[in-house]
């Protein structure tokens, strides 16, 4: 893991397909150790340090605990209540938390921002959600999607709803193994084109393919996995009511699944809203592995932490 250790993980494409794939396997032998009941430990006396502007059930409970199982421990700060609040240059925090941490995870707004940190800072930053990614989200989705199919090549993966930072991390993630990606969004709230460009890129380099289109019903043509998330992100509670409407022909509902492999797989972040972006049979059915997602968080975010930190 040598190869791995002080790397920041702000996107997930700083990691090439080969490296996300030695981190799931790493995470999934975490996963079996902790099933087992042995203890694995590598952080031990370590630090990390976990700043939230923004709410958090998963990430803050998954990245404490995550620390605490691999023998280290975490600090949960309120942005507002750090000098950050106040006015502190960003580049002052990064340095004078690098005295006293091992790694920082940080929940913030700006994706700048978050860059800015780690320009500064002499140890790994972690990002645990801006505006435009979430890549501790896409490694558990990942991990997730393997585990339930056997694989993740050729795999196809239709994400329908807004084209946000979960979208963004999912599909750079899913065209770096080798997914066959569809992406339906209401006209207006497609996925930043420059991202799209990328994971273009990416797709043709290792295999997958990525189709961005207006039509959920396409998106979903024979997917073997399903994810939405919210219409509503953390910060654009301004835009809600013209987000219901934008978006109301996007539920992921037993209409739209009919079309998905008898076999696919629902899955999203959450917090979800029933009767929004997805109807409670589908997230509440046979085929919703949301839990599993969520429980995947700790594992892959504690193989991230083991090999950076
Ligand atoms: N999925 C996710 O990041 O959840 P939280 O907002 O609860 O951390
Ligand atoms: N897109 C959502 C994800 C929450 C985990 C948000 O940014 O609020």
């Amino acid at each position: 893991w040598a190869k791995f250790k002080g790397k920041d993980l702000l996107r997930v494409d700083e990691f090439s397909g080969e490296e996300l794939m030695q981190l799931l396997e790493l995470a999934a032998h975490i996963k079996k150790l902790q099933k087992n009941g042995q203890p694995y430990q590598p952080l031990q006396g370590k630090t990390l340090g976990m700043i939230f502007d923004k709410s958090s059930t998963r990430t803050r409970v998954s990245f404490e605990v995550g620390m605490y199982q691999l023998g280290g421990m975490a600090m949960f700060l309120s942005g507002k209540e750090l000098q950050l609040g106040r006015g502190e240059p960003i580049s002052d925090t990064a340095k004078v938390m690098s005295r006293y941490v091992d790694a920082i995870m940080i929940r913030t707004f700006s994706h700048a921002g978050v860059e800015e940190l780690a320009e500064h800072a002499s140890i790994p930053i972690i990002n645990g959600l801006t505006d435009d990614f979430h890549p501790c989200q896409a490694l558990a989705d990942m991990l997730t999607i393997w585990e339930h199919k056997g694989k993740l090549k050729g795999i196809k993966l239709a994400y329908v709803g807004d084209g946000n930072n979960v979208a963004n991390s999912l599909v750079l993630a899913a065209v770096l193994l080798g997914m066959d990606v569809r992406v339906a969004t209401p006209p207006g709230y497609e996925m930043n084109a420059a991202i799209v460009e990328q994971a273009k890129g990416y797709a043709q380099a290792n295999g997958g393919k990525l189709l961005v289109t207006h039509d959920p019903v396409e998106a979903v043509k024979d997917a073997d996995a399903v994810y939405t998330d919210v219409w509503t992100s953390m910060g654009f509670e301004a835009e809600n009511e013209q987000r219901l409407q934008a978006f109301a022909a996007y539920q992921v509902n037993e209409k739209l699944v009919s079309h998905a492999s008898p076999e696919y797989l629902f899955l999203h972040c959450l917090p979800a809203h029933r009767g929004e972006e997805v109807s409670a049979g589908v997230i509440d059915g046979a085929n919703s592995v949301v839990f599993d997602q969520a429980e995947n968080r700790l594992h892959a975010q504690k193989a991230v932490l083991a090999a950076v930190v």
